[in-house]
């Protein structure tokens, strides 16, 4: 049982199994929100802003560190990554300094809400000159989760929680209104929902093989996009290495967000057994990366172009990758994405040489990432 005890500034939370935890009350709109470091543990956001009832509270299973995938990362990273990985295994060991994005809903009222979060200390996150267009993520420099908004068919969600470093892939790939996109690997649908924040786009095709994870793209979509957009939108459910060749030349700009190792949910599980399996898998991952960013580029029209991106430091799924699809695809020639490190050099923390790509390294203070992130052009 978990038990809300509210003093004059501070709720804190507790059960047997977690002990206290603290929340900030920010008082937003009228309303009270409360925000935890821990991501397993949320108060039922929507609740507290549509009836003002007492704080539900769930909690989600105890996340434990995987020692065996910590010691599989340090020696392959600090290889790779020298002095940067020592700092971003600082950040990744503690949950409780992790930041967190709120990427505005465009489609909704924000006025009073967008105003609220600024008198807190909420500021946006990206300058003008990095080409966002509509897109908007306001970020705050202390460590506060936002509780999720809940899915309510018929009800289109205000926020987005992101790791503010998901934005990169979508401002690099550059949508425009009227383009034709492929996001070929979708779900949950964060970056697909940023790509209609930014533009719109004439032709938005979400696809994701998963069955399970192909609904939850389309509940985020139905979340944050409204009817009348949604014809725009194709919610699809193939495997990304054989939809290139069914939609050959197809496309303006293709996103492929691969599935990779995912170091920031990989270090903590569940079950003991997980981390083990996931290592097996790992060595599995560059093969089918390579296969789905190929079939990217064929999906792309001339002249279109391809990012790639991942959330892994490992060099083996990000600019190797990268290299081995750009010996075999002699249309393909890689992007310089300088001028977007250069746009965003105040909030992120970008390893000095990344081969083929933007590596984003979490950083104290700037706990952002990991994201790496290429772009080519088909020629
Ligand atoms: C990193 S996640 C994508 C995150 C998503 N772009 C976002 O921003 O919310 C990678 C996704 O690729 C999916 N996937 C794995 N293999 C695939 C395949 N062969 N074709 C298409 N999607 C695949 C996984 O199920 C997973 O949902």
């Amino acid at each position: 049982m978990i038990r809300v005890l509210r003093s004059n500034s501070t709720c804190i939370l507790s059960n047997s199994l977690f002990g206290p935890y603290y929340l900030n009350p920010l008082r937003l709109g009228g309303c009270l929100w409360y925000s935890t470091a821990d991501p397993d543990l949320e108060v039922e956001f929507p609740r507290v802003l549509r009836t003002g009832r007492s704080n539900q509270v769930k909690s989600g299973p105890q996340r434990q560190l995987c020692q065996v995938v910590l010691d599989h990362f340090d020696k392959q990273y600090n290889e790779e990554l020298g002095e940067l990985w020592t700092k971003a295994r600082a950040v990744l060991l503690d949950p409780r300094c992790w930041q967190y994005g709120l990427m505005l809903n465009r489609f909704t009222e924000l006025g009073e809400l967008s105003q609220a979060l600024q008198a807190q200390g909420f500021s946006s996150l990206l300058p003008e000159d990095c080409g966002s267009g509509s897109l908007r993520c306001l970020v705050h420099p202390a460590q506060n989760r936002f509780p999720s908004q809940k899915h309510r068919p018929g009800h289109l969600k205000q926020l987005y929680l992101l790791n503010a470093a998901s934005l990169l892939p979508v401002l690099a790939l550059g949508v425009r209104d009227g383009d034709r996109v492929l996001d070929l690997c979708s779900a949950p649908g964060g970056k697909a929902v940023a790509i209609l924040q930014s533009a719109t786009p004439g032709l938005l095709h979400c696809n994701e093989w998963d069955g399970e994870r192909w609904r939850w793209l389309r509940d985020t979509l139905q979340s944050f996009v409204p009817p009348a957009l949604m014809e725009a939108v194709g919610v699809l459910n193939l495997d990304g290495r054989v939809l290139g060749r069914r939609e050959a030349g197809a496309y303006d700009k293709v996103l492929v967000d691969a599935p990779c190792s995912n170091d920031r949910s990989w270090l903590y599980t569940s079950q003991p057994k997980q981390g083990a399996l996931w290592l097996q898998e790992r060595a599995k991952l560059p093969e089918l990366q390579k296969e789905l960013l190929s079939s990217a580029l064929v999906a792309a029209r001339p002249g279109g172009s391809v990012v790639y991106s991942t959330c892994t430091l490992s060099r083996a799924e990000n600019g190797a990758v990268v290299e081995a699809v750009l010996a075999s695809c002699p249309d393909a020639q890689p992007q310089d994405l300088g001028w977007l490190a250069h746009a965003l050099s105040h909030r992120f923390t970008f390893a000095p040489n990344s081969p083929h790509g933007l590596l984003v390294v979490p950083d104290q203070g700037r706990t952002w990432g990991p994201m790496f992130l290429a772009k080519l052009k088909k020629l």
